[in-house]
């Protein structure tokens, strides 16, 4: 039985993809690339934006047509708009056999198995793939802030942190098969409290691991980022000096609609203490554009602070509405057009100031984890999140090195190994 599992949306649902990938495998299947030669499609969704509902539906399309051409072919539905529309999907697409939500995503592999005439048998040898050298570790569930744009938790449910023991266990048996960096997932991570144990103190868990290499997390509320994290993530050498940050919009009474509890001077003092003790942190962050009350002068604040800030990188994203979320109350007063403006202008505010960032770094030693090889080039990444890719040899994946950044652009950095 061959599979092909697509995936929409966050590192969360790539995450839970690749264990259900993992799982499948265990189980005698083979995963494919190519849609083709799937036996059983699989789409992991999302509903963060429409546009991201949109995109499953076409891809749902897609794999209708294939099926009306090979009909053993079973189609699975998987994920956060699984969770939100259930069995409606079927209404839109009579094929999918199954559809699994976020909330039952523990038994999702063992259903898609089921889907079989013939059990899947296990072949002798044929133990789950080794993990990537970079892999994520969920260490919390669901959300409970109630952002008013998200429908997060309305989907993925309340907040709930993962025993503390069983991430440990996670993250030991995946250094043991060869993993080098763990980037610990969570909608936020800063609120995680187990029997007693905060953020803090399970990164300094983790950090005793040995043979782990570098530890990052994501993602981050400016409301919940304290000062004792701040210095742990600068203590403990391990933890990659990068921060994803959302700051969603600079004008506070934005931010105030947006029930994000935080203003934007407080924001500003983060970025200034992250940067204070931690030298050359990498800052990106999450910006809406075309939120219900977002004035012109609003949205002059949020550039403004784009280029105060110099943030590495950012995602910007054109406000959608959202069914059930508290925003979608008010009236989408920004017209497209002007969303679509605002959008453009913050992105291409933005990738100057990150082509400035990345030439600077030209000529400079960087210190890179090896994560891949791929004819003769390594596909390396530093610990701001930035690929560079160097010649070298396979033998070298998984290692840690410095490299000199030789050519740069905003996407994609070459360098040499340093001899
Ligand atoms: N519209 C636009 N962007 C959204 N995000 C979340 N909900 C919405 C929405 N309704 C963005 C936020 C968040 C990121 C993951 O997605 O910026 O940080
Ligand atoms: Fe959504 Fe806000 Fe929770 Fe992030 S913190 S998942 S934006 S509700």
């Amino acid at each position: 039985m061959n599979f092909k599992i697509e995936t929409i949306g966050c590192q969360m649902n790539v995450n839970e993809s690749d264990n259900i990938s993992q799982t499948l495998i265990s189980l005698g299947a083979a995963q494919t690339d190519d849609i083709n030669d799937a036996d059983i499609v699989i789409l992991n969704t999302c509903s963060v934006r429409a546009q991201a509902e949109q995109k499953a539906f076409s891809f749902l399309g897609r794999a209708q047509e294939l099926k009306s051409q090979k009909k053993d072919i079973k189609i699975a539905v998987i994920g956060c708009m699984a969770q939100r529309l259930g069995l409606k999907i079927k209404n839109r697409f009579k094929s999918a056999d199954l559809i699994v939500g976020t909330k039952d995503l523990d038994n999702a592999a063992q259903k898609i198995a089921a889907l079989f005439d013939k059990p899947l048998i296990r072949h002798c040898g044929q133990d789950r793939q080794s993990p990537a050298i970079s892999s994520f570790v969920t260490i919390m569930r669901g959300c409970d802030n109630y952002c008013s744009y998200c429908i997060v938790p309305f989907v993925r449910g309340r907040q709930t942190s993962i025993d503390s023991q069983i991430i440990f266990d996670e993250c030991i048996n995946k250094v043991k098969n060869g993993t080098k960096e763990i980037s610990l997932l969570g909608q936020n991570v800063n609120s995680y409290l187990y029997n007693g144990l905060n953020f803090s103190g399970l990164l300094k868990q983790i950090s005793q691991i040995d043979g782990l290499e570098r530890i990052r997390f994501m993602t981050n509320h400016p409301k919940d980022l304290s000062d004792e994290l701040i210095d742990t993530a600068a203590s403990l050498d391990k933890v990659c000096k990068h921060i994803h940050l959302p700051m969603q919009s600079a004008s506070n009474v934005v931010l105030d609609a947006m029930n994000r509890k935080y203003s934007y001077e407080h924001y500003l003092g983060l970025v200034q203490k992250l940067r204070n003790k931690i030298s050359n942190i990498s800052i990106t962050t999450d910006i809406i554009v075309g939120f219900p009350n977002e004035e012109q002068k609003d949205f002059e604040e949020t550039l403004e602070a784009v280029e105060y800030i110099r943030f590495d990188g950012l995602y910007a994203f054109r406000y959608s509405p959202r069914p059930q979320t508290k925003s979608a109350l008010m009236p989408d007063a920004v017209p497209l057009e002007e969303k679509k403006r605002r959008h453009r202008i913050i992105l291409s505010r933005s990738n100057e100031i990150s082509s400035e960032i990345v030439s600077k770094m030209i000529g400079s030693k960087i210190e890179v984890l090896v994560e891949n090889y791929e004819n003769g080039i390594l596909h390396t990444r530093t610990q701001g999140g930035r690929k560079i890719f160097v010649e070298g040899k396979i033998e070298q994946v998984g290692k840690i090195l410095p490299v000199i950044v030789k050519k740069a652009k905003i996407n994609a950095l070459f360098g040499d190994m340093e001899i």
